[in-house]
C-alpha cells in the first residue's frame, strides 16, 4: 500500500522537528550543567573564603582543643564536608568533619596561597577550598557531587518543554499544510472521480494556493475540452451508425432493384423473342389469308409458320425448364450417375450438326459418387455446355469434358479452345436471354437453365476466369449420400 500525502507529511515534519530539537535540547542541557557547574564551584570557593575568614577570625591564636567546637559548630550548612585549620608552620591544627572528607583534607597546608582542588569523598566528587588567613589558613571540602541531582528536574523540564513546543509545532505545520494543501487536493481528486463515472462538471474546490487554484482551473477546461469531445465523437457515432443504416438500405433497395431489373430484362428478352415469331407469323398468316396464293408458295409460308411456331414451343419449354429447374427431369430425386451423365450427353451430340469437325474427349475417373443432380438433369447441363463450346470451337475445334471427384463430391468440366467469352456477357452470362448469337440461333436460355439446375440440387457453376485459352465451365455437385443424410431432397 502506498502511503498518503498526510502520512508523508507527518513523517517528514516530525523528522524536521526531531532533526531540529534533539541538538537543540542537548546544547542547552550541556550549557546548563556546565554553568550549574561553575556556579557551584563558585559558590563552594566563596563558602569556603567565608568559613576560613570566620575561623580565622574567632578561632586564630586558640588552642586546638578550644578551636574544635567553633569549627564543629560550622560544619552541615550548605554541603560542607568537612573543615581543617592549619597553623603558621603549615600543620594541621584541626581537622572535623564525616570521616571519608577529614580523609581528603591535606596534612599540611602552606597559608600563603588560596587554592581549589579536586577530591572525593564517600559522597562522591568535592572541592577542597584552601584560604590562607593570617598567619595560617584554612581549608573547606564543600560537596559537589549532587550537581545530577539539581539539574535532573531542570533537564526533565526542559525536555518536556522542547517536547511539547516540537509537538505544537508539528501540530500545527500538519494542520496548517493539510488545509492549504492535502484537502484541496482530496477534493480535486473527488471531483475528477465523480466526472470519471459520468459527472458532466468538475467542481473546483475553494483555495487561496495560487498553484491549487490553477490546477484546478487546468482540470477544469481540460474535463469540458474532453466532455466536449465526447460529446462530438457520440455524434460522430450516430452519423456513422446512421450512415450505415441508410448504407444497408440503399443495398437492400439495390438487391431488390436489381431482381426487378432481372425480372424485367427477363420480360423485355421473352417479349422479343416471342414478339418476333409471332410478327413474322402474323404477317404470313395475313398473306395465307389474302389468297390467290400458288399452292407451293402457301406450303413455303406454312412451312415457315411451322419454323416460326417451332421457335416459340422451344422458347417456351426452355423457359420453363429455367422457371422450375427442379421439377423440370423426369426423375429429378433420383441421385445422378455422372459417368453414365457423361456418356449419355457424347452420344447424343455425336451426330448434331453442331458437332462435325469437332473433337470432344472424355477424361472421368471411375468411382465418382452419385451427385444430388440426375441422370437427366446432369444429360440437361452438359448438353447445353457442350452446344455452347461447340458453337465457340467451331470446325476443328477442340472440347473436353471432365469429371472428377472433389472436397464436397463430384467436380465437372466443360472446356473447349474457341474465343472465349465476349467481356460484355461475362458479368451477366447466367441470366436468361443473355446471348451473343443471333435470333434463331441462340435463345439466351441455356447458361439460366443450368444454373438454375445446378443451385437447385445445392452445387454451383461458374465460367473459370483463370482460364486463358477458349471457355472453361466448372460445376460443382454435391455428394448426394452426404446431403442425404442431412436434408433429405425434395
Ligand atoms: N463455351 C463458350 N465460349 C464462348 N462463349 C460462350 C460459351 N458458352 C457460352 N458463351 C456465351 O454465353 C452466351 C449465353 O449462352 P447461353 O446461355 O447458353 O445462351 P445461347 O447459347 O442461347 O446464346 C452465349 O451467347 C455466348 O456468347
Ligand atoms: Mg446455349
Amino acid at each position: 500500500m502506498r502511503a498518503g500525502l498526510r502520512l508523508r507529511l507527518l513523517l517528514l515534519l516530525g523528522s524536521l522537528l526531531l532533526v531540529a530539537f534533539v541538538p537543540l535540547f542537548f546544547a542547552v542541557a550541556t550549557y546548563t550543567s556546565l554553568t550549574l557547574q561553575k556556579l557551584r564551584e563558585s559558590h563552594a570557593r566563596s563558602l569556603g573564603r567565608t568559613i576560613a575568614g570566620h575561623v580565622a577570625t574567632v578561632g586564630l591564636g586558640r588552642s586546638s582543643e578550644e578551636l574544635m567546637p567553633l569549627v564543629r559548630s560550622q560544619l552541615g550548612a550548605e554541603g560542607l564536608e568537612a573543615i581543617g585549620v592549619y597553623g603558621t608552620d603549615g600543620a594541621a591544627l584541626v581537622r572535623v568533619g564525616e570521616p571519608s572528607a577529614v580523609d581528603a583534607l591535606p596534612r599540611s597546608a602552606r597559608p600563603n596561597k588560596e587554592g581549589i582542588a579536586d577530591v572525593t569523598t564517600s559522597h562522591g566528587r568535592a572541592l577542597a577550598v584552601l584560604v590562607p588567613r593570617g598567619p595560617g589558613a584554612v581549608v573547606a571540602i564543600v560537596r559537589t557531587d549532587d550537581d545530577a541531582s539539581h539539574t535532573a528536574p531542570l533537564l526533565r523540564l526542559l525536555a518536556l518543554y522542547t517536547a511539547l513546543v516540537a509537538l505544537a509545532l508539528l501540530t500545527a505545520t500538519y494542520f496548517a499544510l493539510t488545509r492549504l494543501i492535502v484537502r484541496p487536493l482530496d477534493g480535486l481528486a473527488h471531483s475528477a472521480e465523480r466526472v470519471a463515472s459520468g459527472a458532466r462538471h468538475l467542481a473546483v474546490p475553494k483555495t487561496a494556493v495560487r498553484e491549487l487554484s490553477e490546477l484546478g482551473q487546468s482540470l477544469n477546461t481540460m474535463t469540458a475540452r474532453l466532455l466536449s469531445e465526447e460529446d462530438k465523437l457520440r455524434a460522430k457515432v450516430d452519423e456513422v451508425e446512421h450512415a450505415t443504416q441508410k448504407l444497408r438500405e440503399t443495398q437492400e433497395q439495390l438487391v431488390r432493384s436489381e431482381r426487378l431489373a432481372s425480372v424485367g430484362r427477363l420480360a423485355a428478352g421473352l417479349a422479343h423473342e416471342i414478339g418476333n415469331p409471332i410478327a413474322a407469323l402474323m404477317g404470313l398468316e395475313d398473306l395465307l389469308l389474302a389468297g390467290g396464293l400458288e399452292p407451293d408458295m402457301e406450303r413455303d409460308f406454312l412451312q415457315r409458320m411451322r419454323r416460326e411456331t417451332e421457335r416459340i414451343h422451344r422458347i417456351l419449354r426452355d423457359l420453363l425448364a429455367f422457371a422450375r429447374p427442379s421439377t423440370a427431369g423426369v426423375d429429378s430425386r433420383q441421385p445422378g450417375d455422372v459417368e453414365a451423365a457423361v456418356h449419355d450427353t457424347a452420344a447424343l451430340v455425336m451426330p448434331h450438326p453442331a458437332l462435325h469437325g469437332v473433337d470432344l474427349a472424355l477424361d472421368v475417373h471411375g468411382d465418382l459418387p452419385r451427385v444430388t443432380l440426375s441422370r437427366e438433369q446432369l444429360v440437361q447441363v452438359l448438353l447445353n455446355l457442350v452446344l455452347n463450346a461447340a458453337d465457340a470451337a467451331g470446325s476443328g475445334g477442340h472440347i473436353r469434358i471432365e469429371a472428377s471427384r472433389s472436397a464436397q463430391g463430384v467436380e465437372l468440366c466443360v472446356s473447349d479452345d474457341g474465343p472465349g467469352v465476349a467481356e460484355i456477357v461475362r458479368e451477366r452470362l447466367f441470366e436468361p436471354f443473355v446471348t451473343t448469337k443471333e435470333t434463331g440461333k441462340g435463345t439466351g436460355l441455356g447458361l439460366a437453365v443450368c444454373r438454375g439446375l445446378v443451385e437447385a440440387a445445392g452445387g454451383t457453376i461458374e465460367l473459370d476466369l483463370e482460364h486463358s485459352r477458349g471457355a472453361r465451365f466448372v460445376v460443382e455437385l454435391p455428394d448426394a449420400r452426404v446431403t442425404a443424410s442431412d436434408a433429405p431432397l425434395g
